[in-house]
């Protein structure tokens, strides 16, 4: 879903030999370059006939007050833009209320749809408690109560954000005795790897929790009660890939994750050819006992990285402050709720970053962890392995034949990276971009290499 975001170090240690037979189908969208130069030509010349924004110093100190309201640290001025000049934004006042929270019981996992204080209730699409008449809405309607999303869209996005910006803590309450793992799958349509996932998530109800945002048109049939994914949709709109949709539908999911359950501490961001590497508990506790999070956030010289930096998002970001990094995130509980809370950057963002010559996926989270928190939160690496050694604006599809024991291992095992502190071999949890059809041999190979199924 992104476009050329390389991972070099990834690219020199793609198994030889002894992993997989000579890689087959890669499957490569020559067209997109072109597609996504045409449609930046057209964004670039409607940016050239719309009024100047940020420089303006009304809509700056605007920007500056909201920001301050939110918790969000501004740049102090136009010309001091040094990342390190950043401190992790002030504690929101809603600390006082998450220690009210503190006393609530730990909610059934998969099941706690109500948020405890905030009123209105907070109910995942139509996932709510269930009444039979909801289950046949649900069914009607594909699961989403997000029908006609053309309209102005944006109203009840914002509302969502505000809710959970205002209402859900920050950090996860003490009275959580098991902090959890949201997974919050971006998905086009269905889910085919949906039956190896339950096997993932499977005996292990309250460590984790799943969100799904998919096209509001889609309208496959609901997963079975015993899925993970039973009745777990979110209200969801179009995404349109490489562009600002993308971004919206992400904090969609995080706002979600965050009211729906306060225990949950840390936000892992998947799609529907993503496959996990190693079981539940392994993956569980590598997040929840990680000292940081898990984002890309790096400066890339060039037509790919800082040429997607728009002037005129100056000086609210400055083109020192400019970041890329993969889409596919793990973020704590404090990140996700400034993503959320965040009304300062995003509609930047939005306005110039929005066509194929950004692509805002790979620029938005990097730009604000960049900005809103000390460099050394982010660990710079993403824990989804993906194949760009083929180059091309896609990452290499792998399908059923490149499936085998020896290529699972060394994806589980082969890289070499930090995790808190100490090398390990353990730097990728999961894995894409696999076909449907792989997902046979995924489920043969599960219980023998990943230790589930
Ligand atoms: C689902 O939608 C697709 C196209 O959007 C359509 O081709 C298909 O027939 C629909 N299936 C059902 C069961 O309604
Ligand atoms: C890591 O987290 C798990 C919970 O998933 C916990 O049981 C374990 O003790 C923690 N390990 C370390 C080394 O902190
Ligand atoms: C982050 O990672 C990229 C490559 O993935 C690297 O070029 C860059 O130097 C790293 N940045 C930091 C601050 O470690």
């Amino acid at each position: 879903m992104t476009t050329t975001t390389k991972n070099h170090k990834q690219q020199q240690l793609l198994p030889t030999a002894a992993a997989a037979p000579p890689w087959p189908v890669r499957t490569k969208l020559l067209l997109c370059a072109a597609l996504g130069f045409a449609l930046g030509v057209v964004a670039t010349a409607s940016l050239v006939n719309s009024p100047s924004y940020a420089t303006s110093s009304a809509a700056a100190a605007a920007l500056r007050g909201g920001g301050g309201a939110l918790g969000l640290v501004l740049p102090p001025s136009a010309t001091r833009n040094a990342a390190q000049d950043r401190r992790p934004p002030p504690k929101q006042a809603g600390a006082a209320r998450a220690t009210v929270r503190r006393s609530r019981p730990e909610p059934p996992a998969a099941t706690g749809i109500t948020s405890a204080a905030a009123p209105p209730p907070y109910v995942i699409g139509a996932q709510g408690p269930a009444a039979p008449s909801a289950v046949a809405a649900s069914r009607v309607n594909g699961g989403s109560i997000v029908s006609d999303s053309d309209g102005d869209v944006d109203g009840d996005d914002e509302e969502l954000m505000a809710r959970a910006a205002a209402s859900a803590p920050r950090e996860v309450p003490a009275g959580c005795m098991v902090p959890r793992v949201a997974f919050l799958f971006l998905t086009r349509w269905d889910l085919p790897m949906a039956p190896l996932w339950d096997d993932f998530f499977r005996g292990h109800r309250g460590l984790y929790n799943v969100y799904v945002h998919s096209d509001p048109a889609f309208n496959g049939s609901d997963p079975p009660e015993t899925s993970a994914f039973y009745r777990r949709r979110i209200p969801s709109k179009e995404v349109k890939w490489g562009e600002i949709s993308m971004v919206e539908a992400e904090r969609r999911l995080l706002a979600h994750a965050l009211l729906d359950d306060h225990c949950n501490a840390r936000f892992v961001l998947l799609s529907e050819s993503h496959v996990p590497l190693f079981d539940l508990p392994t993956v569980h506790s590598y997040l929840v006992n990680s000292t940081r999070l898990y984002l890309e956030s790096y400066d890339q010289p060039g037509a790919t990285g800082r040429g997607r930096y728009n002037r005129r998002m100056s000086p609210v970001v400055a083109a020192g402050q400019w970041r890329k990094g993969s889409q596919w995130f793990d973020l704590d509980r404090a990140l996700a709720t400034d993503v959320v809370a965040d009304r300062v950057y995003f509609p930047l963002f939005r306005r110039f970053c929005r066509r194929r010559h950004c692509y805002a996926d790979e620029h938005y989270l990097p730009t604000l962890l960049n900005i809103v928190r000390r460099p050394s939160a982010g660990a710079n690496r993403s824990l989804t392995w993906v194949d760009w050694s083929h180059g091309g604006c896609h990452p290499a599809r792998f399908t059923r034949m490149e499936v085998t024991v020896d290529f699972l291992r060394w994806l589980r095992e082969g890289s070499t990276c930090t995790y808190n502190g100490r090398t390990t071999t353990v730097c990728f949890l999961f894995a894409r971009k696999f076909l449907p059809n792989s997902l046979t041999r995924f489920l043969r190979f599960a219980p023998k290499v990943m230790g589930f199924g």
